[in-house]
Formats: structure tokens, sequence, C-alpha cells
């Protein structure tokens, strides 16, 4: 395989005589097909990424399940591929929840993490049968008056979180996620109290973690808490969860993260404290979003204008941070490449913005990329995960459109919203009229 501009190659992308293919479909007829932006999701690396983390973990621990964190993605025909591949799910809102049944999951297999959450909400959830893992002892306790689980899991805070920017650091000191250790005791007594029987424990540090230390070191002190509860509550646990977290690499300088280590050390850990500890046979959990999905989508969007300033050489495409709101939101890189001069050397700097009337609208800024004109086709690539799921009407733009690819062949599995789209359940009041 063509390496494909600055990016690392991977089995989906290819430079076919300068043109962008991605599981060999011609990005410059997907775009043509079904206009721009457009997010292309490829089946074959989600399953593959889907396999290769369930692989890895389960050759080394006997009970391995793999939550796929919806938020990264919840396009229902995505759900539906984690689902055929036997994946559980990660939900944190009902809305996640009401997609992943429409998709085919049952209920066991999946855990909802919320934080924050109603009591209507609540009583959706145990009507529904997913398993909750509570945030706080006052939504537990909320929970049980509603009622009584068979399972219920506790997410714990295990004081070291990380992440690739602040806001999506899920653990430690300034977090709002989470128990800490000193009323965890106190949550599983509460339970166990009221008639709940199996019990599970849970954490989540963070996002876009590309070293294997922050797994180890936090599931050390998970483990320990967990040991800890199984002492003074005398209860075993049927699950240990590890949460999400797992990063891909961005820029062309970062190290992937080296998912046979990051199995290897979490795994030996994990069995010689659940033994050491006599925690019974948990089954190991682990939550991946990000590394499932980010690879497998291209975000194409089509170049409005070429503008050269004193000091700058924009290009205005026509996807904002409305489509894609990674780069504004956290300053996060995505590799760009013009999908039609994959076979043109790099000319000229240029700032990727969009169309939102805010200077922060910066898809990519500074890159060395070939001579671009009007009507060119850029790809922004890893914007499979947070891309389409964090997407917004801004500026009274429609959300664009997804597509599936598959070995040379695809569909249209979202539709563009209309000018129409805009209007949805909004209404004069009668004063208006
Ligand atoms: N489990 C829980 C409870 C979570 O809150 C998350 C993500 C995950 C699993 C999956 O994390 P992942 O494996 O995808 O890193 N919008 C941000 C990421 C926010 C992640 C929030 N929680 C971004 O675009 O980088």
């Amino acid at each position: 395989m063509q390496r494909v501009g600055m990016l690392r190659p991977n089995e989906i992308l290819e430079d076919r005589e300068g043109v962008l293919h991605i599981d060999g479909v011609s990005a410059l007829e997907l775009a043509e097909r079904f206009d721009t932006p457009l997010y292309v999701m490829s089946e074959r690396r989600i399953r593959n990424n889907y396999r290769r983390v369930y692989e890895t973990f389960s050759k080394r621990y006997r009970k391995v399940k793999v939550y796929y964190s919806a938020k990264a993605n919840t396009n229902l025909s995505i759900l539906k591929i984690l689902e055929e591949e036997g994946s559980c799910l990660d939900a944190v809102s009902p809305g996640e929840v009401f997609l992943a049944l429409k998709a085919g999951f049952k209920p066991e297999r999946i855990l909802y993490t919320g934080t924050s959450v109603r009591d209507d909400e609540l009583r959706f959830l145990s009507e529904s049968g997913v398993t909750i893992n509570v945030d706080s002892l006052s939504q537990l306790r909320r929970l049980l008056k509603i009622s009584t689980p068979e399972t219920i899991s506790v997410r714990v805070n295990p004081e070291v979180g990380a992440g690739h920017h602040e806001h999506v650091v899920t653990a430690g000191r300034e977090s709002k996620f989470g128990i800490w250790e000193e009323k965890v005791v106190e949550a599983y007594r509460t339970a166990l109290e009221a008639g709940v029987k199996h019990f599970g424990i849970q954490m989540h540090i963070g996002s876009g973690i590309l070293s294997v230390e922050p797994f180890t070191v936090a599931t050390e002190n998970l483990l320990k808490i967990a040991n800890r509860v199984h002492e003074e509550v005398g209860i075993g646990f049927e699950f240990i969860d590890l949460g999400g977290g797992l990063g891909v690499p961005y820029k062309p300088e970062e190290e992937e993260l080296n998912l046979d280590l990051l199995a290897e050390k979490v795994t030996a850990l994990y069995r010689e404290m659940v033994e050491q500890y006599g925690l019974g046979k948990p089954t190991l959990c682990v939550e991946p979003g990000r590394y499932i999905v980010c690879d497998a989508g291209v975000l194409l969007t089509r170049v409005n204008t070429v503008k050269v300033t004193p000091f700058k050489r924009f290009v205005g495409v026509d996807a904002g941070f409305n489509t894609l709101i990674r780069p504004a939101m956290y300053g996060s890189y995505h590799p760009v490449v013009v999908a039609n001069r994959l076979n043109e050397p790099g000319e000229e700097t240029y700032t990727i913005v969009g169309p939102i009337c805010e200077s922060g609208d910066i898809l990519a800024k500074d890159r060395m990329l070939p001579r671009i004109q009007e009507g060119d086709l850029i790809a922004v690539l890893n914007a499979g995960a947070y891309g389409y799921s964090m997407s917004s009407q801004y500026n009274s733009r429609p959300r664009c459109a997804e597509v599936l690819v598959m070995d040379g062949e695809y569909a249209l599995i979202r539709e563009r919203e209309t000018l129409h789209s805009l209007l949805e359940g909004q209404h004069y009041p009668p004063w208006l009229k």
C-alpha cells in the first residue's frame, strides 16, 4: 500500500493515481454522488479494530468483554456492525440506550454509565433492563427507591486521570466523575442492604491515552479499592471494568498505543490481584470508543475559496466546527490530505477553515499541502470518533450525511439534513400568529 500524504497507511486508505480511495471506493465518486461535507465510515476497519482489541485481551485473560463506547459514533449501522461482532455497549444517555436497543443489542449487553442522572431516566433504564453503573451515592439512593436491580456497578474515581486534553480527563481531583474510595464502601453496603445480588466495579480515567502507564496505575488503584469493598462489605464482583481511553495517533510524530503491552501489563496485574484478594472470577471489561471508530472515518469537504492575505493562505471549505468540533474545542490535530492530489508534493502552507462565522472555525492550521484550487476535495482523516456525534446545526447549517464503505461498495447510512430539518419542532407562540 502506498503512503497517503503525511499519513501512515492503513488497510483502508489508498492512493490510486493521486485519488484517495477508502476501502476501494473513490473519495471523488462519493463526494460527487452524495455531496459534501460527508462522513465516510469503513466497515472493514471498524470490524478489525474491534477484533484487535477483543483478541489482544482475550488471548491473555479468559473472561473478557469489550463494551463499545457509543458516544464516539452512534450511527445505527455502526452499532449494528458492532452488535454482529459480539460487542457489548457503553451508553451514557437514554438516547444511546434507545439506539443500541434499536440496533439489536440485548439489554444484558448494555452498561449505563451516566452522570447527573434524572429520576425519569433511572426509571427508563430500570425498565429497559440495562445494567446501571452509578456515579454518586445520591444517584444510587434514588435508583433504589425506583427499583432493586439484580446487578449494580459503581463507578470509582481511582484518583488518577489522563487524556489528550484537560476536558477529557475523567478521574482525579478535578473530576466530577466517579465515587471516591471512602464513599465506595458505603455505596456497596447500601446496595447490598437493599437486596442487590450481583456487583460490578468500573472506572474510566480519560480519553486519548497513548501510553500504558496511566492504565496500569489506575487498574492497581481500582483493584485495591475492590479488595477493600470485598473485605468490608463481603461481596465479590461479576465484572471489573477498566473503562475506555485507548488512544489513536493523530499527529505524524505520535507513536501508536502499544496494545499488546497494555493488555499484557493490565491482564497480568488483574490476574495477580484478583487471585491474591480472592475476588472471584470477574469478567475483565474495557470500553473503547475512539479506538474502534476513529481511523475508520474520513470527513470529505469541498474547497469553496482560496484566500491569500498578507499573512495567511486560507482554504475555505464547506465543513466547519458545526461538522467537526474537535479542533475548535480541544485544539485537536487531524491529518488532512487533498483527496484529488495525493501524488502532488506539498508546496504551500495553508490553514483550512470552515463556513462558520467565528474565527475559531479552523479545521487544520498551517499545513504544507499541494497547491489547492477551488473545487478540490479535502479529506480530514481520523474523523470517525467524536465527529458526527458532536456535530450541530450551528449557524443554521443542516447536519451532513454519512456513508458506509465496504470492499468497493458503498451505501448511504444517514441522509443529509435539509433546510426543513431546521424547522423541525419549532412553533410560534399564539401571540405571534
Ligand atoms: N467509557 C466512559 C464512561 C466514557 O465516558 C468514555 C468517554 C469512554 C468509555 C470512551 O472513551 P474513548 O475510548 O473513546 O477514549 N469528545 C472527546 C472525547 C470524550 C470522551 C468522553 N468519555 C474527543 O473528541 O476527544
